[in-house]
């Protein structure tokens, strides 16, 4: 079968990292989650006094831009790469609501943007990817044979993230995780540089009511239809 790139945009909270996770086990190809490059990046910025909730210094964070590399280690037990910054593992530190209230801001950067675009741009060169975030299907594979825009409800989506957090031992509450999901939504549609759009070639998959296991099938079918 021939290895495709498949792209997976849509509001955060929607499912896509476990649905792009599941198709790049069941396809044996790589997947990417670039929200985690925005969350890292995100991470050094408030390491180093470039972003706080009341500041942002879009021109600091630019000149450092050199000093920040990112991996994705694959972890054979969890079956998919973890998140490095600058040599550290951070995947649990870019999942705080901490960082997810302050990443729309810097993903607002367009350096950021440019640097990070052009990292995933080298990882998906080989196909057989699947990646997931906000502008993949519209920028950084505008060709990718297969498009999927993921939706549901603001409040579905921040029952997911509630709970994901609270099973982590975060003590956050549904209402503050609801008003990040919506002020992420906010900025990601409303920014000028690669806001969040759907693709005219995108399929929408809402998935308020869809099993994870129908989904699943449901995209395998589409992928089988391309290869
Ligand atoms: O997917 P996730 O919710 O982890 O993404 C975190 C944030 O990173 C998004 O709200 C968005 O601001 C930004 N992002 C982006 N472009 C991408 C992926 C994520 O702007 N391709």
């Amino acid at each position: 079968m021939k290895k495709i790139t498949i792209a997976i945009d849509g509001f955060s909270s929607t499912g896509k990292s476990t649905l792009a996770k599941q198709l790049a086990q069941q396809l044996g190809y790589v997947y990417v989650d670039t929200g985690a490059m925005y969350r890292a990046v995100t991470l050094y910025a408030m390491q180093h006094g470039f972003v706080s909730p009341h500041h942002l210094d879009a021109e600091g964070l630019t000149a450092d831009l050199k000093q920040i590399t990112l991996h994705f280690v694959f972890n054979t037990e969890l079956g998919y790469g973890e998140m490095y910054l600058n040599g550290v593992n951070v995947e649990r530190e870019i999942r705080t609501l901490e960082v997810s209230s302050l990443v729309s801001k810097v993903a607002e950067i367009s350096a950021v943007r440019a640097k990070l675009v052009e990292q995933q741009q080298a990882m998906g060169k080989e196909k057989g990817v699947v990646m997931d975030g906000r502008d993949i299907g519209t920028v950084v594979f505008p060709d990718a044979a297969l498009k999927i825009y993921m939706t549901a409800s603001p409040e579905t989506r921040a029952q997911r993230r509630f709970a994901e957090l609270q099973a982590k031992g975060d003590s956050v509450t549904y209402e503050a995780v609801l008003q990040n999901v919506n002020e992420r939504d906010y900025i990601d549609t409303h920014r000028a540089d690669s806001p969040l759009v759907k693709a005219d070639d995108a399929i929408e998959l809402d998935n308020s009511n869809l099993s994870r296991e129908a989904q699943l099938q449901r995209v395998l079918e589409w992928v089988a239809a391309k290869t």
